[in-house]
């Protein structure tokens, strides 16, 4: 049998889990690759370390967790090294030289510091009526400091969370939409733009339009009982059948409550090496980018699982192409 070590992630955290030794043998071994999968379930972010930092390697670990899932979009860049051959392995890649680049732009301002690659919490795919179960994530090129990636854990945050602002997002949608535009972020926001949005957050829109607005619940429960805060700020366009002052500002005070409790024991904070390879199962945690220096290159390579949680909806029942929301176009610089 092929042995693998684990640990907790840090002894004062509720979930995650360090996971030492997998190799290519590991990978190969069905028990092995099941008590993967149920480590998973039960702490919802692993973090391997020491592994072969291959596209190869990261397409073999995530497909011990289920099939790829392509991404929803076109505009976003696919990994060269795997490229079509397999689905979905985007390819996040800032580089400092590279001005007016897809990555180039978003800069935003925190406590005095200008920083680059900051996404502010959030869980993928939220725009969509279909969420991935979980993303793999490397990084290939990491800056010398900050550029860490937060993670934020539900089911923890639901413990915690002040009971009455939980008990008013309970049983309530947020509304979703792809317009990943700093400068457009509605509820939560806790940083100054300093800078022009990414030029592939505008582009994106033209895709968007096509998107109806997609429902997710504030709070759900999984199948083994546990109660999950899941609202991510980023993306998020109001309340369902609340988008009035009053559901702003219910929302608005949600998300600083998430961004209060990523200082807390519900988050936690991934200092990257390249031989990291990281999985988190976006049905129950959010995470987030701290950013770094703009003069700093970083590079991440994420893979996508599917398995969806049935939640999610688009507004009116309606497909991908069905709509045109032209209201999306309309404010583009
Ligand atoms: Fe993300």
């Amino acid at each position: 049998m092929a042995q693998f070590t684990v640990e907790n992630l840090r002894d004062d955290l509720s979930f995650g889990s360090n996971v030492r030794g997998v190799t290519w043998d590991t990978l190969k071994d069905e028990g092995a690759r099941q008590q993967l999968r149920d480590l998973f379930k039960q702490r919802g972010l692993l973090v391997f370390k020491d592994m072969e930092p291959t596209a190869k390697m990261q397409v073999a670990l995530s497909k011990v967790f289920g099939p790829l899932k392509d991404h929803p979009t076109k505009t976003t860049p696919r990994d060269e090294e795997t490229g079509d051959a397999e689905d979905g392995v985007i390819d996040m890649h800032y580089k400092p030289e590279d001005v007016g680049g897809d990555y180039s732009g978003g800069l935003v301002k925190i406590d005095g510091e200008v920083l680059t690659r900051y996404s502010p919490w959030h869980f993928d795919h939220c725009y969509n009526d279909e969420l991935n179960y979980a993303g793999v994530l490397r990084a290939a090129v990491v800056p010398p400091e900050k550029g860490r990636t937060g993670f934020m854990d539900g089911i923890e945050c639901y413990r915690q969370f002040p009971a009455e602002l939980r008990d008013r997002i309970e049983g309530i949608n947020v509304i979703y939409t792809l317009d990943t535009r700093l400068s457009r972020m509605r509820y939560g926001v806790n940083f100054e733009l300093a800078s022009n949005d990414m030029p592939m957050a505008v582009q994106l829109l033209k895709e968007v339009a096509i998107f109806p607005r997609a429902m997710h619940p504030a709070v759900w429960t999984r199948e083994t009982g546990e109660k999950v805060i899941h609202v991510g700020s980023w993306m998020s366009w109001g309340l369902e059948h609340h988008e009035d002052a009053e559901g702003d500002k219910l929302l608005d005070n949600v998300c600083q409550q998430i961004n209060a409790m990523g200082d807390g024991t519900s988050a936690y904070w991934h200092d990257w090496s390249p031989t990291d390879m990281l999985i988190w199962d976006n049905h129950r945690m959010l995470h987030a980018v701290e950013g770094c220096d703009p003069k700093y290159e970083r590079h991440t390579i994420r893979s996508t699982i599917q398995g969806d949680y049935g939640l999610g909806y688009f507004e009116d029942g309606k497909k991908i192409g069905e709509v045109f929301r032209e209201e999306v176009l309309l404010d583009v610089d």
